[in-house]
């Protein structure tokens, strides 16, 4: 048992401060373990969003000692207790009072995506079949639990909130990457994520890939390719050429 003191954001969307909490922390807790004992002990009214407390819902997203994380997956033995801990709100997104965001941009922006669009069944028997590496390709991209974070780092939406009608961010590029390399579907939408998307605006910082609390490869398994699609449809010269003669893509 030791003492912590944890400086937590307290505020809404017209202003704030860090406040200063000192509890105690019981070995094995995480970060949001101790926020709870702040909450239950300390600041009744202090929100906070959560549900699985298992790193799966991506509710809990925060920017501890300004670092963008989940507080569920974090243990308070990987931080030093013996300075205090800063909690912050992730900033990329509206602040709705203490530790919660508005995060509805990011549904927003889910809903433009053109829906998986399957073919006929292509198995003799009437169903479906797909090679293992193309379900495991898929596999990466389904890991995601809407945390987030990588929306949050990422510098185009982070540091220009005017750019957020005209990009979707790294967390719908895993979606459309999905989608894109899913080999039953049959939907293009590289015209989608080339201007809905704005993908352009990604200068393969890696940021995004670098906070991922699922791992996910995001700039070189989804960006990366995603980018190199678009530019042999629209900017591969022997391509445009053909499409001019024969009038198809
Ligand atoms: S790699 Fe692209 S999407 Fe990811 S954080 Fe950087 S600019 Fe944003
Ligand atoms: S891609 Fe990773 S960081 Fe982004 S929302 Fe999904 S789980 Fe979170
Ligand atoms: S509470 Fe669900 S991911 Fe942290």
């Amino acid at each position: 048992m030791a003492q912590v003191t944890l400086q937590v954001f307290r505020g809404d969307a017209n202003g704030g401060e860090f406040v200063d909490y000192t509890v105690e922390v019981d070995e094995g807790q995480v970060v949001l373990d101790v926020v709870h004992t702040v909450q239950a002990t300390q600041a009744a009214d202090l929100a906070v969003r959560w549900n699985c407390k298992a790193g799966k819902c991506g509710s809990c997203s925060a920017e501890v000692n300004g670092k963008p994380l989940l507080m569920c997956m974090t243990r308070m033995s990987t931080l030093d207790v013996s300075q205090p801990i800063s909690i912050a709100p992730i900033k990329t997104f509206p602040l709705i009072r203490d530790l919660v965001t508005d995060v509805s941009f990011n549904y927003e922006a889910a809903s433009q995506i053109p829906a998986f669009a399957p073919c006929a069944p292509n198995a003799d028997d009437g169903t479906y079949r797909m090679m293992q590496q193309d379900v495991e390709r898929g596999q990466e991209f389904r890991k995601c639990i809407e945390c987030f974070l990588c929306q949050n780092v990422c510098h185009v939406i982070r540091d220009h909130p005017e750019n957020k009608p005209n990009f979707l961010g790294p967390r719908q590029f895993v979606h459309l990457a999905e989608l894109e390399m899913h080999p039953l579907d049959t939907a293009d939408r590289t015209e989608f994520i080339r201007k809905t998307g704005g993908i352009a605006y990604c200068n393969i910082t890696k940021c995004c890939t670098e906070v991922c609390p699922e791992s996910i490869h995001i700039t070189d398994n989804a960006i990366i390719p995603l980018k190199e699609r678009i530019a042999d449809k629209y900017y591969d010269p022997f391509r445009w050429i053909f499409s001019k003669l024969t009038g198809r893509d």
